[in-house]
């Protein structure tokens, strides 16, 4: 497929949407069909003393003796045992528990009459966050227009309604960058939150913060455009030498494919960002009432500058196996734990300064949610190497760590509850109304998103049938936009309450933003890819797993009309894209003017 020129192979590199015009080298070729051959090896051989393979029997293939052994069974079952316990144990703490946060909710000189950002100071250094946010409406949009035409490739193998965009944009590009681009908007919505905030939680402006928040700015903007410039260039071949490719290309690793020159750059830009947060926080950490909060906010702040240092753990030459290991401890411990973290410090903290929440309730809430996350989340981390040569008790420390991940995430209704009854207490509260609202939508999705789309392939019986199907990329679009998405817009509506005059937002664009975002993200994952990921999965028990991927299943009729059946929610999704973006052109126009 990847030297020959017949007419088979050519119609297998459509089907798999491999630009035809370009050709791997004999040796290129040579060494990808070895390395393949190497995964058959792992994937069949039985490891010594051992009537298991080296990938724990994975992938299904009853051929070549390839189904699922008693543990994977046993600690599935154990795993949805734990969730409901874990469940069952939740709802009695919380049901205990209710009353008391109910009552003591109120601050205690009462609810706050008037909102505090209408007398608030900005800054020199929060305005200058306000180019951050340019920048994230404008990725944002790039990333869903690369991300329809990604799919887009899974119909028609090598254009664009005819246009030859394979040649210029292929296949591997655009699904690296819309991947790249989803962490970066977010992660620089968050990190613009963090510099806006900083000051206004302690009222005071560092010496030469602005500079700082301009530098980190410009040094953020070089990273993206030369990292996504190298990707480009080793995707074409631009790159002789592996070592330089390595460095300043693409790593081939997904989420943390930019080069390792790019990778250290962000890892000191965010060590920048924690230290330019921490000198606008310090004088608020030596406040007598509100000091712990503050410090937990600080201890999730570096914690997100620091973790994505784990991405600097491997070399050119590590080992897959080793190299996945690390890869997870950014992409789960990140996710799964400290994100989750993050977004409850943050959004409490806002609410306290908003006089609508007490300290003592907020902060007992952002230290419930951190033991909780994190005890799950750290060995849940494991649900990610149960194939890849880990022995047993990794699939069993997974297994059931990870289910445990799921239980606060289904008790979110709780959250949105008392969110809600706060937002009716007082007058000023409808000022908040969409951000509020997007916050309420990170709830949602967590539960739906995180919870039910993660559990559904969380189990090792599930996992050992629906890796890599479309039931993840289902998961991943719930939960990643989902969650941490709107999570970025809401912040971002937040921080631009204090930037732009709120008397000339126009609250109708923002309706129709939420809405379509909402909604074409719910047809899109109910409609078209969970029920892919089903009818893969079915595939995949009821034959093998290879079956459930191959160009043959791929291109059939049923599944390309579910790839089809993502136009309608794709187009909704679109609009509350574009509505978002006028949205933010407008609120900032109107502010010049
Ligand atoms: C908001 C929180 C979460 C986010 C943003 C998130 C995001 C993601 C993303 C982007 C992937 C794809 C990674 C890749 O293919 O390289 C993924 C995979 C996965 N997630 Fe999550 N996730 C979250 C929570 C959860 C939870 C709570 C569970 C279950 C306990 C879970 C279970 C999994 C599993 C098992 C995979 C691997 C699927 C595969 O390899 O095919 N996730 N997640
Ligand atoms: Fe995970």
């Amino acid at each position: 497929m990847f030297t020959a020129k017949d007419e088979s192979s050519l119609k297998l590199r459509k089907d798999y949407a491999f630009p035809l015009n370009s050709v791997l080298n004999e040796q290129d070729a040579r060494q990808l069909t070895a390395f393949f051959c190497w995964t058959a090896w792992a994937a069949v051989t039985n490891r010594p003393n051992d009537d298991v393979s080296y990938t724990s029997n994975w992938a299904h293939d009853p051929l070549v003796g390839n189904t699922p052994s008693a543990s994977i069974l046993m600690w599935s079952l154990i795993s949805i045992l734990m969730l409901l316990a874990g469940i069952g144990w939740i709802v009695w703490y919380y049901a205990r528990q209710f009353d008391v946060w109910r009552e003591h909710q109120e601050p205690a000189h009462g609810y706050a009459q008037e909102d505090m950002m209408t007398t608030m100071h900005i800054t020199p250094s929060m305005r200058a966050t306000a180019k951050y946010f340019w920048v994230v409406t404008a990725l944002f949009v790039i990333q869903v227009l690369l991300g329809i035409i990604a799919a887009h490739y899974a119909v028609e193998g090598q254009g664009l309604y005819g246009l030859p965009l394979i040649d210029y944009l292929p296949y591997a590009v655009t699904r690296t960058w819309h991947t790249q681009l989803s962490i970066l908007w977010i992660v620089t919505a968050w990190l613009a939150t963090g510099l806006y905030f900083a000051p206004m939680l302690s009222g005071h402006e560092p010496k030469y913060q602005r500079f700082g928040v301009n530098f980190l700015f410009f040094s953020l903007l070089l990273i993206v455009v030369g990292s996504f410039a190298g990707e480009w260039l080793a995707r074409h071949g631009f790159f002789d030498d592996l070592t330089i490719n390595f460095w300043f290309g693409h790593q081939g690793y997904e989420y943390i494919d930019l080069g390792r020159f790019w990778q250290i750059y962000l890892f000191i830009g965010l060590l920048l960002w924690v230290v330019l947060v921490l000198r606008g926080l310090w004088p608020a950490l030596q406040e007598k009432a509100s000091g712990s909060l503050i410090f937990l906010v600080i201890l999730s702040t570096i914690s997100i500058g620091l973790l994505y240092g784990a991405g600097l753990m491997w070399g050119q030459h590590t080992h897959i196996s080793i190299m996945e290991y690390w890869r997870w401890w950014v992409v789960h411990l990140w996710v799964e734990g400290i994100f989750e973290v993050f977004a409850t410090a943050i959004i409490s903290t806002i609410f306290v300064r908003m006089g609508l929440l007490r300290v003592s309730v907020a902060t007992t809430m952002i230290l419930f949610a951190t033991i909780i996350f994190l005890v799950g989340g750290v060995l849940g981390t494991f649900h990610h190497m149960y194939w890849s040569g880990t022995p047993i008790s990794v699939l069993a420390l997974g297994a059931t760590f990870s289910a445990l991940e799921v239980v606060p995430l289904m008790v979110v209704g709780f959250e949105a509850y008392s969110h809600s009854k706060i937002e009716h207490e007082i007058e000023w509260e409808k000022n908040y109304h969409w951000p509020f609202m997007f916050f309420s939508a990170v709830l949602v999705w967590n539960m739906i998103g995180a919870g039910l789309f993660g559990f559904l392939i969380n189990p090792p019986i599930s996992l050992y049938y629906l890796q890599g199907l479309n039931t993840t990329a289902n998961h991943a679009h719930a939960a990643l936009f989902g969650v941490y998405g709107m999570l970025g817009l809401g912040l971002m509506l937040f921080c631009l309450r204090g930037l732009t005059d709120i008397n000339h937002w126009n609250q109708n664009l923002l309706k129709i933003s939420f809405w379509s975002l909402n909604i074409g993200l719910a047809m899109m994952t109910f409609l078209s890819l969970l029920p892919q990921g089903l009818w893969q999965a079915y595939a995949s028990i009821k034959h093998y797993y290879a079956f459930a991927r191959s160009a043959e299943f791929m291109h059939s009729a049923v599944m390309e009309g579910l790839v089809w059946a993502r136009v309608p929610g794709d187009i909704i999704f679109s609009v509350g894209v574009f509505a978002f973006a006028m949205f933010v052109y407008q609120a900032f126009k109107k502010q010049t003017n």
